[in-house]
């Protein structure tokens, strides 16, 4: 009865600590999201435009924190998911124009409570099936009763051809695990070729932006 009474205290402080964590994970991508809500609402009534189009966001589920952690060898601890990591916060950031993105990106990188962990350009270098976006991981202070604490977030930032691609990539790979499917190859051959077309798009727009913006001051 004790030994129960002891399991059933412990299970219960252990679910009161992964909320906890979810809660700080929450307040994180808020931090994120008011940044660039920020950003966006200036530029907005400097140039009249604004180059955000959507903010995404996202806390990973529990059971994938899980099988991430056991993928990496970790135990499941509230110190492994802090340090080891980097995802459980998600922001996803839709830009109109790709130089947007890198504007966007250098702003945030440029304010002094932000640190930037690591960056990885698949504009500039796409991943082999086409996927493109700028991907950031930084770490934001978040100010609780005890303290502030430094959480990790991963941004995504790509413009609204991009997460087109993306979102109907991820559901065609994912959900049908494409591997298995007979000439799989030929799907994957497809896909790239609508990421390029799609890529070559996006440069004509911001080639168009350009243009305009030589009348109009559109910057
Ligand atoms: P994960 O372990 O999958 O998180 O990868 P990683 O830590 O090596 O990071 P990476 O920056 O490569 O990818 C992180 C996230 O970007 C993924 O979780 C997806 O949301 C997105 N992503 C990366 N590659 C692809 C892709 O090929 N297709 C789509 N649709 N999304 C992708
Ligand atoms: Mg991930």
């Amino acid at each position: 009865m004790n030994i129960e009474n002891n399991v059933e205290l412990e299970m219960q402080e252990k679910v009161k600590s992964f909320a906890n964590l979810m809660m700080m994970y929450g307040c994180a991508i808020r931090e994120v999201k008011t940044k660039l809500e920020v950003l966006d609402d200036e530029f907005s009534v400097r140039y009249k435009r604004n180059p955000i189009a959507t903010i995404k966001s996202r806390i990973k589920k529990p059971a994938s924190i899980y099988r991430k952690l056991k993928k990496y060898g970790l135990e499941p601890t509230e110190e492994n998911i802090l340090t080891g990591l980097h995802d459980v916060a998600g922001v996803r950031v839709i830009c109109s124009f790709i130089d947007d993105i890198y504007m966007v990106a250098a702003l945030l990188a440029n304010q002094d409570d932000i640190t930037v962990l690591k960056v990885k350009d698949y504009i500039k270098e796409p991943k082999e099936n086409g996927y493109r976006s700028y991907h950031m991981i930084v770490e934001v202070p978040v100010f609780f009763s005890r303290g502030k604490t430094p959480m990790k977030v991963e941004i995504q930032i790509r413009t609204i051809a991009m997460d087109f691609w993306a979102s109907l990539e991820h559901q065609l790979r994912y959900k049908k695990n494409i591997e298995n499917v007979e000439g799989h190859e030929e799907i994957s051959a497809k896909l790239a070729e609508c990421a390029d077309t799609i890529a070559q798009t996006d440069r004509q727009m911001q080639e168009i932006k350009r243009m305009i913006g030589e009348f109009n001051d559109l910057s």
